[in-house]
C-alpha cells in the first residue's frame, strides 16, 4: 500500500519491512543516519525501522504497516552514545545480547554516530546465522563509508568462514574470526570498530565462548542488550576487573521467527551467490580443508580389499593419511556399528571418518586465494574421485583459488538451505 505521510519535527514512526520510503520532503533520522529529500530507503521483509523526523517531512512510503512511536530508540541507548565518544581512539566495542534483543540496531546507531561525528568505522558482523555484511557462515568485516539503514548496506570488505549458521558448532573458529576481523579493521584505521555477535549467551559454552571473546579481544567496553539479567553469568566474569561494561534494555521489538530467519539467510546466500557458474577445479592444485578428505593418498589395493573384506561393499572412495582413514560409502548400503568396529581395530591408531558418497552434494564451502584471503563463497556440485576434479558453483574466478574450505550447511543455487551435514564419525 502506497501511501503520502507527514511527519512533524520531532516524531517518529516505525515502519515494517518490505518497504520502500522516498524521503519527499524534509529530512529524516535513522539509526543516528541522516536521509535528505530525494533519498530512499529501503526495508527488507522480516525488519522493520524507526524513523525521526528532523524538520517537518514528507515521505511517499510503500508497506503495509507503519505505525506512530513514543521514541525512534530507547533514551537509555543515548549512554551508549555518549561512552563511544568519550573512549580513546582505536576503540573496540563488542555487542552482546539474546536473539532479537536489538544488538544489530544499536550497532548500526552506533557506527552511524560515529561516521557523523567524522571518525572511520568498522563494523565486524558476528552473527553467523543472521549474517547481514557477508554470507551466513561467515564472520565479516566491513567499512562504513556512508550512513546506513540496514547493516546489509556495509559493503563487505573481509570474511572469515565459519561453516555453520550455529556458533556452537565451532566456538573456536569464531575466536579466531572475530579476533582476525577487528585486527584486520585496526590495520585499515579505523577508529571505531563494533562488534555485532550471534544471540547466543544462555549455557556454560555460550559463556565460555563470549569471555573468550573478551579476552582476546580486549575491548575497550561490552555492551550487553537484555530483557532481564540473561546476560549476568557473563557479565559476572569481568566484575572484579577493569573491563567497561554498560548495561541497556533491550528493544521492546518485533521477534522474527524461524521461517523469517530462513528467508533472510536464503536471501544473503542469493546475493553472494550473484554471478556464480559452475567451475571445475582439480584437486591435486588446491588444498582442501575443514575435512579429513584429500589430506593423505589413496589406499593400495591391498588396504582396500581388507575394508571391503570387513565392511561387505566396496567404498567408492578410501583415503589415509598419518591420523586419519577416511571413506567414501555407496549413499545406499547401510554398515552396521560392529563392521565399523573392527574397521577401527584394523586401522588402529587413525581416526575413522565416513561419508556418504552424495552426502557432500551442495554444502557451501569458502574459496581463498594463495595468501588464505577471502573470495568469496560457492556451493559445491560434483566430486570425481576418479578425475580428482571438483565442480563448485561459484563467482570466484577458479585461477585465483588456492583453498576450498568445507562447511556443514547444504544450500542450492537459489539460496534455499535443504540440510546440514556432520563431519567424522
Ligand atoms: N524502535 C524499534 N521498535 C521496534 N522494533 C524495532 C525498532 N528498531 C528496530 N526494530 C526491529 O527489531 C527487530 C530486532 O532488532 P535487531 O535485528 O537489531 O535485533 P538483534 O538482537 O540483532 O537480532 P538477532 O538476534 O536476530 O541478530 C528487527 O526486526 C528490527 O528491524
Ligand atoms: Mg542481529
Amino acid at each position: 500500500m502506497e501511501c503520502i505521510e507527514t511527519v512533524n519535527d520531532g516524531e517518529c514512526i516505525l515502519i515494517k519491512g518490505p518497504a520502500n520510503i522516498e524521503v519527499k520532503e524534509g529530512k529524516v533520522k535513522v539509526l543516528g543516519g541522516t536521509f535528505n529529500a530525494g533519498e530512499r530507503i529501503v526495508i527488507p521483509k522480516g525488519k522493520a525501522l524507526p524513523l525521526k523526523a528532523c524538520t517537518p517531512t514528507t515521505l511517499k512510503i510503500m508497506s503495509s504497516s507503519i505505525e506512530r512511536i513514543k521514541e525512534d530508540i530507547p533514551s537509555q541507548w543515548r549512554i551508549a552514545v555518549e561512552e563511544l565518544d568519550k573512549a580513546e581512539k582505536p576503540v573496540v566495542v563488542l555487542v552482546i545480547g539474546g536473539v532479537d534483543t536489538g544488538k544489530t540496531t544499536l550497532t548500526t546507531l552506533l557506527g552511524n554516530m560515529a561516521l557523523e561525528r567524522g571518525l572511520r568505522v568498522a563494523i565486524v558482523d558476528a552473527d553467523v546465522g543472521q549474517s547481514d555484511i557477508g554470507p551466513p557462515c561467515f564472520v565479516a568485516m566491513g567499512l562504513l563509508n556512508h550512513p546506513v539503514s540496514d547493516m546489509s548496506k556495509v559493503e563487505l570488505k573481509d570474511a572469515y568462514f565459519i561453516g555453520s549458521t550455529t556458533p556452537s558448532a565451532y566456538p573456536h573458529r569464531m575466536i579466531a574470526g572475530v579476533k582476525l576481523m577487528v585486527e584486520r579493521a585496526l590495520m585499515l584505521g579505523s577508529e571505531v570498530v563494533l562488534i555485532d555477535t550471534p544471540g547466543w549467551i544462555s549455557g556454560f559454552r555460550a559463556r565460555d565462548l563470549n569471555v573468550a571473546l573478551v579476552y582476546v579481544l580486549q575491548p575497550s567496553m561490552i555492551i550487553a542488550l537484555q530483557n532481564g539479567n540473561e546476560a549476568e553469568g557473563i557479565l559476572k566474569a569481568f566484575s572484579s576487573s577493569e573491563t567497561r561494561v554498560i548495561r541497556l534494555p533491550a528493544l521492546a521489538s518485533c521477534k522474527r521467527d524461524r521461517e523469517t530467519r530462513k528467508f533472510l539467510r536464503e536471501t544473503a546466500y542469493r546475493r553472494h551467490l550473484s554471478g556464480s557458474i559452475n567451475v571445475e577445479l582439480d584437486i591435486d592444485r588446491v588444498s582442501v580443508v575443514y575435512t579429513t578428505l584429500f589430506s593423505g593418498s589413496i589406499l593400495n589395493s591391498d588396504d582396500k580389499r581388507k575394508i571391503s573384506e570387513v565392511l561387505g561393499i566396496n567404498p567408492v572412495y578410501a583415503e589415509a593419511s598419518f591420523d586419519t582413514l577416511t571413506l567414501i560409502l555407496p549413499s545406499d548400503v547401510d554398515v552396521t556399528r560392529e563392521k565399523i568396529e573392527a574397521l577401527r581395530l584394523l586401522f588402529k591408531g587413525r581416526e575413522l571418518h565416513l561419508l556418504r558418497e552424495t552426502s557432500l552434494e551442495n554444502i557451501l564451502v569458502a574459496l581463498l586465494d594463495r595468501k588464505n584471503m577471502y573470495l568469496g563463497v560457492g556451493i559445491l556440485k560434483k566430486l570425481d574421485y576418479a578425475a580428482r576434479k571438483m565442480v563448485i558453483y561459484t563467482p570466484v574466478s577458479p585461477d585465483k583459488i588456492a583453498t576450498v574450505l568445507f562447511g556443514s550447511v547444504k544450500v542450492v543455487e537459489n539460496g534455499e538451505e535443504i540440510g546440514s551435514i556432520r563431519y567424522g564419525y
